[in-house]
């Protein structure tokens, strides 16, 4: 019998858009999760620390994170989820990935966003992954209005679903 894949949802959330979307994940895929934390916590907090965060992702700053509480090398896939901030993954999460890429075997990623910014979103988080995600899910402030966000997450989850079977029946074939 086959060893289920073991997943991994790591996030950064600065209003609890992403962070509820990272949980409801982690529950559907039945993984851990790991949310981001910056060392100075509340940098990001109310008016002030919204436009700290546009200088720190126009300016391509990195942020300074609290050590992590899972182990990388003990998943199979780590699903990454960001805010989308300037049309850019957000500070927490590209520092992140820059930091553990080699880490990771397999990746999707999410994004919530208030309208618009996630294909460049994705294309920043492939290249700082070094490859390509196994499925994306963007899911902007309308898309939770009109409920189209539960159709959105179910396709996703299916299309990782989907690819983790199709390796596993590849694995075996071997
Ligand atoms: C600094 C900053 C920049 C943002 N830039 C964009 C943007 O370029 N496009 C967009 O659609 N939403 C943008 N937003 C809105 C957030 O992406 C959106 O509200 C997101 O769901 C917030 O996720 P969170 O609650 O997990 O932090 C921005 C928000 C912040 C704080």
């Amino acid at each position: 019998m086959n060893t289920p894949m073991r997943i991994l949802v790591v996030f950064y959330s600065r209003s609890e858009t992403t962070a509820e979307l990272g949980g409801r994940l982690a529950a559907e895929l039945e993984g851990d999760y790991e949310r981001l934390h910056e060392v100075e916590f509340r940098r990001r907090a109310g008016p002030f620390g919204f436009l700290r965060s546009i200088v720190d992702v126009v300016r391509q700053r990195t942020a300074h994170l609290q050590p992590m509480a899972h182990v990388l090398a003990n998943y199979d896939v780590v699903l990454i989820g960001t805010p989308v901030w300037a049309a850019r993954a957000s500070t927490p999460v590209a520092t992140w990935l820059a930091e553990h890429w080699h880490e990771v075997r397999a990746t999707a990623f999410f994004c919530t966003m208030g309208s618009r910014g996630s294909e460049q979103t994705f294309a920043q988080l492939q290249q700082l992954a070094h490859r390509a995600p196994l499925a994306t899910c963007a899911i902007s402030a309308r898309d939770m209005k009109e409920d189209i966000a539960v159709e959105k997450v179910a396709r996703f989850v299916l299309a990782i679903k989907d690819a983790l079977s199709a390796r596993e029946d590849e694995a075996a074939a071997r």
